[in-house]
């Protein structure tokens, strides 16, 4: 059984079933839905002018946000931007350099023959995003533990991480459980530092569709209970970054409440279930809620632990499917998009509002448990907002090199297996964790200077 839903297992008519769908399913949304959105439509020539009111308001907007809350609002916010060509600094490790990256997405060492996708670099509007740097990203982890927890996308984001970071240090692997190693931690011992990855791909209580459970078709999820599995652990977490979001497109039937009343589902009435279609955006909303409301409760509750947390959303990343996942050429993009070329779909704006969304309404409720208690702040909620930067990426997946050397001999197959999901390591999923470096930054600096 294999759980990450894009790079497909071996072929298969139900899988092949599975996965035409998966790629059908936002196709379908962008039909029904889209509406042109004004934020990309403008008109070239406007374009510039635009960009410079924009500018200007960002920074006078910013020093209003300052006097409230928030890591990136404080010194920058990189949500928004343009990707620029730098042939001065490539990526700082590579596909043989390090050791941890998943065959999958190892596009290098499986003969992947262009590079320019190694050479962009984000430029947030308004300010700079500074380049990685390991040894300092390992001092401001020092006798932490830092958590990814959720998907295929998360553990993505860690093995970038883990490339990063091993150019100055190298991690041991010290823990690990559960079919293709779905919960793991490694130890960088010279920092005295941890970094973990827990598997929950709905982050909320889930089964995942298996024959052995008598789920051929559907996922299980219990929108209002936290996965224990991570949850349990909450305490022994410093920093801990959530990403999840594409397999709440997979058929699924929704639980609530302490009596397990269903909800609805996604896809089920096919198969003969008889309970209402309600999609899957409010039940994403449900789960991303629950998860920060558990970390509050937790925190909240847990009085013996005056440690101070910092939670990060990474939000939804855009998949880049041109077609059928299985056609040659699924994500043939070799450069990003450039600003308007093209607008966001319909679904990925929609997933990422939920979570940008979720975490303001999280902050608020944090705020007014801290009043109420009359303590300082123990946690920090933060958006790690990469929707838009990781939507111009078309070009940074892995498609037909999710497997080596897939045009071997000359010989193009017209059915080749694509992963457009996720990112090539190195790739532009490393931009994420510069980012996550800064929240870092600023937290580690809040915590010193101004407890609240
Ligand atoms: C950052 O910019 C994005 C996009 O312009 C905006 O939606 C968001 O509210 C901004 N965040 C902060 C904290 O100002
Ligand atoms: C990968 O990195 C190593 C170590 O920095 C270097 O020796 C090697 O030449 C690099 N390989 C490629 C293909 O860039
Ligand atoms: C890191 O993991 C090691 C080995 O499991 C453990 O002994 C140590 O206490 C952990 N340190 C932190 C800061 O979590
Ligand atoms: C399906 O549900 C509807 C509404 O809840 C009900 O009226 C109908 O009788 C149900 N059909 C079956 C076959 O159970």
């Amino acid at each position: 059984m294999k759980h990450h839903p894009p790079p497909p297992p071996p072929f298969s008519i139900k899988k092949l079933i599975t996965w035409a769908l998966y790629a059908l399913i936002p196709l379908l949304l962008f039909h029904l839905y889209f509406h042109p959105l004004p934020l990309q439509q403008q008109q070239q020539p406007q374009q510039q002018q635009q960009q410079q009111k924009k500018s200007i308001s960002v920074i006078s907007s910013q020093e209003v946000v300052k006097k409230t809350t928030g890591i990136i609002s404080r010194s920058c916010n990189y949500t928004d931007g343009r990707w620029v060509l730098d042939n001065q600094q490539g990526p700082i490790y590579n596909g043989t350099s390090c050791s941890t990256i998943k065959d999958g997405q190892n596009c290098m060492a499986h003969g992947r023959p262009d590079t320019g996708y190694l050479h962009w670099r984000w430029q947030p509007r308004g300010c700079k995003l500074p380049r990685f740097n390991p040894s300092a990203f390992l001092n401001l982890i020092k006798n932490k533990h830092l958590v990814f927890v959720g998907d295929s996308m998360a553990r993505n984001q860690l093995e970038s991480l883990l490339c990063l970071l091993s150019t100055v240090s190298t991690p041991e692997l010290v823990y690990r459980d559960g079919e293709e190693n779905k919960f793991r931690r490694w130890s960088f011992h010279e920092y005295k530092a941890n970094v973990s990855v827990f598997w929950s791909p709905f982050l909320v209580k889930g089964v995942e569709k298996s024959a052995a459970l008598g789920l051929k078709n559907h996922n299980k999820l219990y929108v209002d209970v936290a996965d224990e599995r991570w949850a349990s652990e909450l305490h022994g977490f410093d920093i801990i970054v959530f990403s999840i979001g594409h397999w709440f497109l997979h058929p699924a039937i929704y639980f609530e409440g302490q009596e397990e009343r269903v909800l609805g589902c996604h896809h089920c009435r096919e198969d003969g279930f008889n309970h209402s279609e309600i999609g899957f955006f409010d039940v994403f909303r449900k789960a991303v809620k629950t998860t920060l409301h558990e970390v509050v409760e937790r925190k909240a509750m847990d009085d013996g632990d005056d440690h101070h947390q910092l939670v990060v959303v990474t939000t939804f990343s855009p998949a880049h499917f041109e077609g059928e996942w299985d056609k040659a050429g699924a994500c043939p993009k070799k450069e990003p998009y450039k600003e308007g070329e093209r607008a966001m779909e319909y679904m990925d704006v929609e997933m990422r509002r939920i979570e940008v969304e979720e975490v303001e309404a999280a902050k608020k409720e944090l705020l007014l448990l801290q009043e109420k208690k009359k303590e300082k702040k123990m946690v920090e909620i933060e958006a790690l907002d990469v929707t838009r930067m990781a939507w111009m990426r078309g070009d940074g997946h892995p498609g037909p090199y999710m497997h080596a050397f897939p045009f071997a001999n000359g010989v193009v197959q017209e059915r080749v297996q694509n992963d457009c999901v996720h990112w090539c390591l190195p790739g532009p999923i490393d931009t994420w964790n510069q980012i996550l470096m800064q929240m870092l930054k600023t937290w580690n600096g809040r915590d010193q200077q101004q407890p609240l």
